[in-house]
């Protein structure tokens, strides 16, 4: 069972979900259907991965009612502005066939832009028109959460962000934490690449577990929300195998000496 926490807009959300990130439409519904048959409740989109109708087809496809999933989309940096904003939701419930998103996010800040204010305004007008049920952001730094408060008096109920434990980005969940805002992260295994890590494997010798499930166990005993992406049928089935066991508090430790500052996506500071 995955357990679902609350966020700082009382609405409750699933700690752990699926990412399709770089699937195609039908790969994004297959997975999604091997997801919620084996009890994800949370899809992971954005207008940017091109599948939002995949994932859309995929959940209606699954038996399960549209109402028990969590569907998180994201504002793309070409759609950001007030009105690109709304144009660009409507354009994604359109695609996924769904009346409301339960999460809508800003994909990146694009600080150079001065726009994710104008933005941020207009999700809380999406909010308030029910078609988000709660709004957030993804890939802001402390400054651009606090401009966000500054500005509006309203916080993000999440920041997703790259986070693994080759980039833990410490400062940031601290921070997000002070807010009440939700750390969620993406590529929460550094893209497959932080499975290689000698001393995963061999925690995963210790407690006779896959490398994916270590790190996401070290995700979730850390109080993160994690969307690993998988496309194959076993590997999302045994990414969400991880509220069955703990690692203790040596092996925590051992894991954060891990972090190197490592990005594996790209920089907020230029991207978008
Ligand atoms: P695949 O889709 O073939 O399973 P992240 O979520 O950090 O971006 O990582 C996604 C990458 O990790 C994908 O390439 C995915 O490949 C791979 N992956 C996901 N889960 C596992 C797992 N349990 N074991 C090995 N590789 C995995």
């Amino acid at each position: 069972e995955i357990p679902v926490i609350e966020m700082n807009d009382g609405h409750r959300i699933p700690q752990l979900g699926l990412g399709v990130w770089q699937d195609n439409d039908d790969e994004a519904s297959a997975a999604v259907q091997c997801a919620l048959a084996a009890g994800y409740r949370l899809v992971d989109t954005a207008s940017a991965y091109q599948n939002e109708a995949g994932v859309g087809a995929g959940v209606r496809a699954s038996g399960i009612d549209r109402a028990e999933v969590f569907v998180t989309t994201k504002i793309w940096n070409a759609d950001q502005g007030h009105q690109a904003a709304k144009d660009a939701l409507h354009a994604s419930l359109d695609r996924l066939k769904m009346d409301y998103v339960d999460l809508l996010l800003i994909h990146w800040p694009a600080p150079w832009r001065e726009l994710y204010v104008d933005t941020w305004r207009a999700l809380i007008e999406l909010r308030q028109q029910g078609l988000a049920r709660s709004i957030g952001v993804s890939n802001f730094r402390p400054a651009e959460l606090q401009r966000l408060y500054a500005e509006t008096h309203q916080l993000p109920a999440v920041n997703q962000i790259e986070l693994h434990p080759w980039l833990q980005q410490g400062e940031l969940r601290t921070a997000n934490a002070a807010l009440g805002v939700r750390t969620q992260a993406w590529s929460p295994l550094g893209q497959g690449k932080v499975l290689l890590d000698p001393q995963i494997a061999d925690l995963a010798a210790k407690y006779g577990r896959e490398p994916a499930q270590i790190i996401l166990r070290w995700h979730v005993q850390n109080g993160v929300l994690v969307i690993p992406k998988s496309s194959n049928p076993e590997r999302i089935r045994a990414n969400a195998q991880v509220f069955d066991f703990t690692l203790d508090e040596d092996d925590m430790a051992a894991l954060a000496e891990l972090d190197r500052g490592e990005r594996i996506g790209p920089d907020p500071d230029h991207f978008g």
